[in-house]
């Protein structure tokens, strides 16, 4: 879910609810099932709110259609469903104390049950099926027994169990906000004479680059001129503040259809700025915020790396890479898979959390699980002042600036390319490249850009055979190599953006199952690898498209120009500069998605925002 707040001291009136609105709208791919707000004036004995089932747009126009009157302080939510289906009336906020108070939550309230049942027996009545509305009748109670919204909030969050951020105002109370974050994300903006709450920057960024980190467990009291920021137990703590690097220009779509368009021609920049400053003073490369012992990295005898969703995908293309440079083994694991498995792991493993949000509670909980063994862990980050980084051991930013559309297309290039960067760093550490043989790398991979772009430039064939296939009901991805994650990514942008069945292979898995798939006509990319690399892998691949020809599929492949070798066996090519093999990937990529994009388009889906997703999912 998205969440925002805003006080101010403006005479504006206006603003609170302009500032909300614009914040959901870029919030809104955290959630989309329904939004709300809420508002609170001096002078009013209630708060004033409105919320709607479904996209933002749906809350918009009941806003223009029934204008709310002024207000000071707002907050606002664009929800995506855990508990209790999208509508009105669960939609937030939720409100207590006949209309007094108005609580939004991101998260699960996981005792809820039986809170509910303990309100119920006082004779509390419940409008909603959500768990947050427990939350709400909390709060006003025992703001009613201390008449102290932040002490009321304390007294609250230390009942719940499970992850939430919170935020609330009331009625009497015209000049505050109240929030608390417990494994759920929430950042502070700092204005002058106002100041704004969000689950990211994004919430805020069009009107502050000024930024206060929370902590696990902490509850921010906000006013038009302050911030004050306290633990649980109501110590005053010192939040770090943070100047956001990027403007609020590069969260708008600038001249694109959508953001996923805009984001895919975002590459070439993310993975340049990603590569940019990474070397130290000795020209050693580096990471960011180093807070573990070199010689312990020195000592690690295995890597884990843990993400969801296309970030372990990433990873999967990390493994080839750092077991190929560094000698160590890798293994890739979804991180909501990881700590349930009582995996091995001690003080000689190092976790590697790849995620774009930095909030997704699955690799966070698998980032804790890691440290609470004894491993090290490091992060490849996208979000500057999200959760995982400030839990890790070290990071890695990842700089594709803001990713709006719900499925990850620069982010991957990016942690991609951070992944070079980790096996390059640790393979120098360790002592298993040379200095120069490490140039080389960074050379060719400095080049990378520039190729991405002109995949970029080739995009017309992509996209039209895209728009030809349309009404395609299944399509295959196969690779091997580097090329499997490839395939994987191919098949998963497939499904997220077009809701067509998809499926990834390893070509060498194909004759073992996945062959009896193939008919007359069924459609199958193929990532083939570079012939210029090792072994036989390439000729390897061939035989595999042969396979699939022979019984009927319709072969659409991507290689690198060059290998005519391919031409006899495609019935499309899709052309790829040449580039080392374990680099590939940044290119191989960009056709499929392309392609899943166009096709999304072609059948009029809302391609920045698919159905059932959310970008940042901040439950288990
Ligand atoms: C969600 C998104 C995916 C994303 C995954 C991991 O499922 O819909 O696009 O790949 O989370 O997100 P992260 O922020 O950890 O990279």
């Amino acid at each position: 879910c998205g969440i925002v707040g805003y006080v101010g001291s403006s005479s504006v009136t206006s603003r609170p609810l302009e500032v909300v609105v614009a914040g959901l709208r870029r919030l809104e791919y955290r959630g989309y099932d329904s939004a709300g707000v809420a508002l609170v004036a001096p002078g009013t004995d209630h708060v004033i709110a409105a919320k709607k089932a479904g996209k933002l747009v749906n809350l918009i126009e009941e806003l223009e259609a029934r204008p709310l009157p002024d207000a000071t302080a707002a907050i606002g939510h664009t929800r995506w469903a855990t508990h209790g289906a999208p509508t009105d009336v669960n939609a937030h906020p939720h409100l207590a104390d006949g209309g007094k108070l108005a609580i939004i939550h991101n998260g699960i309230v996981e005792n809820y049950a039986l809170l509910k049942l303990e309100l119920v027996a006082e004779g509390v009545e419940f409008l909603s099926e959500t768990d947050t509305e427990v939350a709400a009748h909390l709060v006003a109670r025992a703001y009613d027994a201390c008449g102290d919204l932040t002490e009321a909030m304390r007294q609250v969050v230390l009942r719940l169990e499970g992850a939430f951020t919170l935020l609330a105002v009331h009625a009497d109370q015209p000049d505050l906000v109240v929030g608390a974050r417990h494994d759920s994300p929430l950042v502070v903006g700092l204005g002058e004479g106002e100041n704004f709450l969000g689950s990211d920057v994004a919430a805020f960024i069009a009107y502050t680059r000024e930024a206060l980190e929370l902590g696990q467990d902490e509850i921010v009291t906000l006013t038009s001129s302050s911030v004050t920021v306290t633990d649980f137990a109501g110590n005053v703590v010192e939040p770090k503040r943070f100047t956001v690097d990027w403007d609020a220009e590069a969260a708008e779509k600038g001249g694109f259809a959508s953001f996923m368009d805009k984001e895919i021609h975002d590459q070439p920049k993310a993975v340049a700025d990603t590569l940019l400053g990474r070397t130290d003073l000795k020209g050693r490369l580096a990471l960011d915020d180093l807070r573990i012992d070199e010689a312990v990295l020195r000592s690690i005898d295995k890597i884990i790396v843990v993400a969801c969703g296309t970030a372990a995908y990433s990873g999967h293309v990390a493994k080839y890479a750092i077991e190929h440079w560094c000698r160590i083994p890798v293994e890739v694991e979804l991180a909501h898979e990881f700590r349930y498995r009582d995996p091995v792991v001690n003080e000689k493993t190092l976790v590697v959390a790849v995620t774009q949000s930095g909030e997704t509670m699955d690799t966070l909980m698998a980032v804790r699980h890691a440290r609470e063994q004894g491993a090290k862990v490091i992060s490849i980050v996208n979000t500057h002042g999200s959760t995982i980084p400030r839990e890790s051991d070290a990071v890695l930013y990842t700089h594709a600036g803001p990713e709006i559309a719900v499925a990850s297309t620069k982010a991957f290039l990016a942690q991609i390319t951070a992944a070079y960067l980790l096996g390059l760093y640790l393979a120098q550490l360790r002592g298993n490249k040379f200095p120069d043989e490490i140039d080389e790398i960074l050379d060719e991979l400095r080049a990378m850009p520039a190729k991405i772009q002109e995949v970029l430039d080739r995009g017309a064939r992509v996209r039209e055979i895209a728009r030809w296939m349309a009404d395609t009901s299944s399509v295959l991805f196969l690779g091997r190599h580097v090329g499997f994650p490839v395939a994987l990514e191919g098949a998963l942008k497939l499904k997220e953006l077009a809701y067509i069945h998809a499926e990834g292979f390893a070509a060498g898995e194909l004759k073992h199952g996945p062959i009896a798939l193939i008919e007359p006509g069924q459609p199958v990319f193929v990532i083939v690898p570079s012939p210029r690399g090792r072994d036989s892998l390439h000729a390897k691949v061939i035989s595999n498209i042969q396979e699939i020809r022979a019984r009927g599929a319709r072969t659409l492949v991507i290689a690198e120009d060059g290998d005519e070798a391919v031409v006899p066996y495609a019935d499309e090519v899709f052309w790829v500069p040449q580039a080392p093999t374990l680099l590939a990937p940044l290119l191989t990529v960009v056709p499929l998605q392309l392609f899943a994009c166009e096709l999304s388009t072609a059948r009029g889906l809302d391609v920045d925002q698919p159905r059932n997703l959310a970008k940042s999912v901040t439950v288990e």
